[in-house]
């Protein structure tokens, strides 16, 4: 029945899911990706996200992050457009004069009082699709009244901590996927349930992933895969299919990185490297 279907997601399901590019499309086809995150310290995962979007096929990407960013922005990232926050350290305001297609918001934003705020403020008028990862959903969990304030179709990201404190504790898997499911009718809401085996749950419906190794268990590899899904959306893929396919794709791209490096060495700039990799094997 389709309250426990549960579709293994693997090269042949998303085939169908997969619009590849024709000779004469232009890079305004490909949607404008706007990154909001980093905080001193952590502007690596605005960066991480950012560049996986762009080569996941977003048009063009502009981060928002505080002031201290630009420079590390700027100089390592020649692709990316910069908006920066007044603040030096953390996000205190969410505001910008470009229209994106798609918003990736939290990775490394920290939980400033300032940050919640400018959240708060955001959401209220907001009607740009989001992908919410990191801080993003530890802010959400902080202040759930925000939760109803989410467009239609969200997707979020967490890992089990960030989902704990997004649902609260579980009894085992069978009723942790019942909470997850509980809280997606509730927000309508996508839930990306990370881990080995990743899960992506709406309402009722269930897609588990079958790519993916142990070498992803490294710092900002889950970042890496919020600029994946973000991109994807700023193609014009919907965003239960962006989930699906950005999960397998993040998978796909640490399988291949696998070869020649092993589980130990590999990092989360591998994933963004083979990316074209992951790709080139669904031809
Ligand atoms: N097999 C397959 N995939 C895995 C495995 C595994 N054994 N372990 C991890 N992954 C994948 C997850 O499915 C997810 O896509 O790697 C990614 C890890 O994402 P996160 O847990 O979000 O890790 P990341 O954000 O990169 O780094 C740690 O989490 O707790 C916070 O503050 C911490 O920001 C830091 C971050
Ligand atoms: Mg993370």
């Amino acid at each position: 029945n389709t309250q426990t279907a549960v579709d293994l997601i693997g090269k042949q399901e998303v085939l169908p899911i997969y619009k590849p590019r024709d000779k004469f499309s232009h890079k305004g086809v490909f949607g404008h990706a706007l990154i909001i995150g980093g905080s001193y310290g952590k502007i690596g995962a605005a960066l991480l996200a950012s560049r996986s979007t762009l080569s996941i096929g977003a048009g063009l990407v502009t981060a928002l992050v505080p002031k201290c960013g630009f420079i590390p922005f700027q100089s390592s990232f020649p692709e990316a457009m910069i908006i920066t926050d007044e603040n030096d350290e953390w996000i205190s305001n969410i505001q910008f004069n470009i229209t994106p297609t798609v918003i990736g918001l939290g990775v490394g934003m920290g939980t400033e009082k300032e940050t919640a705020e400018a959240l708060k403020v955001f959401l209220t008028t907001n009607k740009t699709p989001l992908v919410i990862d990191a801080d993003g959903i530890n802010l959400l969990a902080e202040h759930k009244t925000l939760l109803p304030l989410l467009p239609r179709n969200t997707v979020l990201t967490p890992h089990p901590k960030e989902l704990e404190r997004l649902i609260g504790t579980w009894e085992n898997d069978f009723d942790k996927l019942d909470k997850v499911k509980a809280f997606s009718k509730k927000y309508h809401a996508i839930i990306v349930v990370k881990g080995a085996y990743t899960l992506t749950v709406l309402e009722d419906k269930t897609y588990i992933n079958s790519t993916g190794n142990p070498g992803l268990a490294t710092a900002g590899t889950g970042d890496v895969l919020t600029g994946i899904i973000t991109g994807l959306i700023a193609q014009g893929y919907d965003s239960l299919s962006a989930a699906v396919f950005g999960v397998y794709l993040h998978g796909k791209s640490a399988d291949i990185a696998l070869e020649g490096l092993g589980y130990e060495a590999m990092t989360a700039s591998h994933i963004i490297e083979n990316i074209g990799n992951a790709y080139l094997d669904l031809f």
